[in-house]
């Protein structure tokens, strides 16, 4: 489903939904200039994108975008990738939602079910502004999301945390944990957040241990990957979530005949069999019934204490 460009629109949805990545406030837009009274930030409109980041320069994941442009997905690819991923987060959203995909790339794989408003986040221009089926295209990232306190009732990130990488291995650690403090930040109480990633077998995982931090030194930013283990996922979310929060772990897996080349075309990696054979959905679900903040203004989506 293709979304026309109104720049009238845009604007409106700027100021309704978005807010300053620096300090949280409002925003308010002139023509194509978006600015923050409180911190002075300043972003702008270009080619109907939403520009969040404090550069709109290229950006070393436009690479991504030729792959995730001319990387078609084969039937098999598509069911290890997406089929029984999408099937979980489409169950879950219901008409009136808000939901922000995280490292949306060029275009949604999924359909946008009715009734549902999608922001999509992307720190690449070039893939942002040509995805049509968002409600609202933004450039920005993960790390500093121009959204406010519990404002968002769903979050999906497809296959974007294994790109939050630093120079080092403690770095991309901590770039994820920053980015799971924005996504409980911005959901509202009793949202979801679900981060759909592929988590690679223990040999892959000890080889990738030995030599992440080297192969980085050696090649740069070419290396712009590196995979978690659900172990890894599990605790960053728990560490950094409200308290509270659900974690549901589905995995979902595939024939190990399975072939795939979903990931293989990624620059500075090539990943074939049996790493890529695992996927697993982390789902941090609502909060326990009993732990939900009642009435009154909610500040922050911090679940209540559970109730002896
Ligand atoms: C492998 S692509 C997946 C694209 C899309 N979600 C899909 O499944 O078709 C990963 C995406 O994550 C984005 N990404 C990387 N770092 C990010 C960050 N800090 N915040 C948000 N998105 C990020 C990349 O630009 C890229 O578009
Ligand atoms: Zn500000």
């Amino acid at each position: 489903m293709s979304m026309p460009s109104d720049p009238s629109a845009t604007s409106t949805r700027i100021t309704r939904w978005l807010c300053c990545p620096e300090c949280h406030a409002p925003l308010t837009v002139n023509g194509s200039e978006i600015l923050c009274p409180s911190s002075g930030f300043r972003g702008s409109i270009r080619d109907d994108v939403a520009v969040m980041l404090p550069e709109a320069t290229e950006s070393f994941f436009d690479d991504t975008f030729e792959f995730m442009m001319h990387g078609k997905l084969n039937p098999g690819d598509w069911s290890f990738g997406y089929a029984q991923q999408i099937e979980s987060l489409t169950r879950s959203l219901k008409p009136g939602m808000l939901l922000v995909d995280v490292g949306c790339g060029p275009g949604l794989p999924y359909a946008r079910p009715d009734g549902v408003e999608i922001i999509g986040l992307e720190p690449s221009f070039k893939s942002i502004r040509v995805n049509r089926q968002v409600d609202l295209r933004v450039l920005g990232s993960a790390y500093a999301m121009p959204l406010a306190d519990a404002s968002v009732d769903a979050i999906v990130c497809f296959y974007a945390i294994h790109h939050m990488v630093g120079d080092k291995v403690n770095d991309s650690i901590s770039n994820l944990s920053r980015a799971f403090r924005e996504f409980g930040r911005v959901l509202k109480p009793n949202g979801t957040l679900f981060v759909f990633e592929m988590t690679p077998i223990a040999l892959f995982l000890c080889l990738q241990a030995l030599g992440w931090n080297l192969g980085r030194r050696l090649i740069g930013k070419k290396l712009d990957m590196r995979f978690f283990s659900a172990k890894e996922v599990k605790a960053i979310g728990e560490q950094t979530l409200p308290r509270g929060t659900i974690h549901e772990m589905t995995e979902f897996k595939v024939s190990p005949a399975q072939p795939s080349h979903l990931f293989s075309a990624c620059p500075g990696l090539e990943f074939r069999g049996s790493c890529t054979r695992w996927h697993r959905g982390f789902t941090n679900g609502e909060c326990h019934p009993s732990e939900r903040p009642v009435g009154g203004h909610v500040q922050s989506n911090e679940c209540l204490p559970r109730a002896a």
